[in-house]
Formats: structure tokens, C-alpha cells, sequence
């Protein structure tokens, strides 16, 4: 029978550190890195460049009918485009996208259609995967699922280190109230609070966590 593909579920509260972690961890086990939230605000970015109010969700999935994604992979790292375009880190993270992106992530039809395309990538050669319902939703059946927390006040001062403008707590209250896939920690994900943490002493954990369910 044919060993199914190694899929790892990383979600967390927004600044939690879980993006850097997931990305060691996926250069451990030599599998690909997937930031879901990445896929979140390139369409974002999309809406807003077409000049579209993100509440005006009529609208929203009128470009999202028409948007074309396209998935692939670089050097062990998941690449997204939307009709075409590589959106720069910078793009990404931009003001406006960091205060319009749980908006847009809220919107049932959006997330179908990069739940979707999440799915593709760990059917194909496994995955590590973060965001916020990899473990609830996208993946429910992987064995390997973890947690990834941090106190407000760390989060922020992480957000604050990297010189990025980021509306934290405001997200994570969207995030965690709305009706589609809220935040929430699978009852059966191992939980880790980076607060006091290094990088290395989490990536340390879940690699353990993972040699231990894999024997
Ligand atoms: O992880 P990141 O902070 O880049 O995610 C940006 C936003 O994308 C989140 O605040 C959330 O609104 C949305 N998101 C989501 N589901 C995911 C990943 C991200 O709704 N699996």
C-alpha cells in the first residue's frame, strides 16, 4: 500500500511566530511550506487593486468568479499568483491588506476556493501548511497538528520588530468570531505558547511530536 503524503497543520493567532517555525520544519522533513494566509491576501490585494470595497461582498465575488489562481513551488517554498502575478513580500503585508484581509478570509466562497487549492498541495507530496483552520478544516485527518501560541503582548512586540503596521488583535477578533472556519485550537492539536521560546525550542518540540505519532 502506498505511504500517504506527510501533512502537517500549524495554526495560531496571527504573530505567533508559527510561519517562521512551520517553514524550519518543512526543511527538516524536505517537504513544501504553505502559507495560507499568503493566499488570503494576494487575493486581498487583488479586490483592493480593482478598487473594490472588501465589505461590498457582492462584488468580492464577482472578481473572485474571474480571478485565476495559480499554485506551484520553489525551492521548497508554495508559490501563489493570482491571474499571473507574484505579489512581493512587501505587497503582502502592505497596510491595506493587513486591515482588509479577515474581511475578505470571512466570506464562505472565498475560503471553498483556496480551501481547494490547499488541499491539491498535500494530496500532492505532503505539506507543512500554516494558518488558522488547516488543522479544523482544511486537513481534519492528519495526525500532526499543532498549535502554535503567543501572548498579545509578545505578538505585538514581534509585529512591532519587524517594522510592520499590523492590526493584530482587530484581526484575531474577526478571525475568531466569524461563522466560516473561525480560529480555533482542534480538539486534538498539540498546543505550544512560544512566548518564552526560542525558534529552536519550538521547531525542536514539533519535530519530536512528530518522530513520536510517525513510529
Ligand atoms: O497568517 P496570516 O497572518 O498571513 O493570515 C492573514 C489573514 O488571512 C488572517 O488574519 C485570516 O484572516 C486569514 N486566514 C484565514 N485562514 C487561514 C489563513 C489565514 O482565514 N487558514
Amino acid at each position: 500500500m502506498a505511504i500517504p503524503p506527510l501533512i502537517v497543520a500549524i495554526d495560531g493567532p496571527a504573530a505567533s511566530g508559527k510561519s517562521t517555525v512551520a517553514k524550519r520544519i518543512a526543511s527538516c522533513l524536505q517537504i513544501v511550506f504553505v502559507s495560507s494566509g499568503g493566499m488570503y491576501r494576494a487575493f486581498t490585494w487583488r479586490v483592493l487593486e480593482e478598487g473594490i470595497d472588501p465589505a461590498d461582498t457582492k462584488a468580492v465575488l464577482e472578481i473572485l468568479k474571474v480571478t485565476r489562481f495559480d499554485c506551484g513551488e520553489e525551492s521548497g517554498l508554495g508559490t501563489f499568483a493570482v491571474d499571473g502575478r507574484f505579489l512581493t513580500k512587501e505587497e503582502l503585508s502592505a497596510r491595506s491588506v493587513n486591515e482588509n484581509v479577515s474581511t475578505i478570509a470571512a466570506i464562505p466562497e472565498v475560503r471553498e476556493r483556496l480551501v481547494a487549492e490547499q488541499r491539491a498541495y498535500g494530496e500532492a507530496n505532503g505539506v507543512v501548511m500554516e494558518g488558522r483552520d488547516i488543522g479544523s478544516v482544511v486537513f481534519p485527518n492528519t495526525p500532526y497538528k499543532f498549535y502554535i501560541d503567543a501572548s498579545p503582548e509578545v505578538r505585538e512586540q514581534r509585529r512591532r520588530a519587524e517594522g510592520v503596521t499590523d492590526s493584530i488583535a482587530a484581526r484575531d477578533k474577526t478571525d475568531s468570531n466569524r461563522k466560516a472556519s473561525p480560529l480555533v485550537i482542534p480538539e486534538d492539536a498539540i498546543v505550544v505558547d512560544s512566548s518564552y521560546m526560542s525558534v529552536e525550542e519550538v521547531v525542536e518540540k514539533v519535530i519530536s511530536e512528530i518522530s513520536l505519532r510517525r513510529e
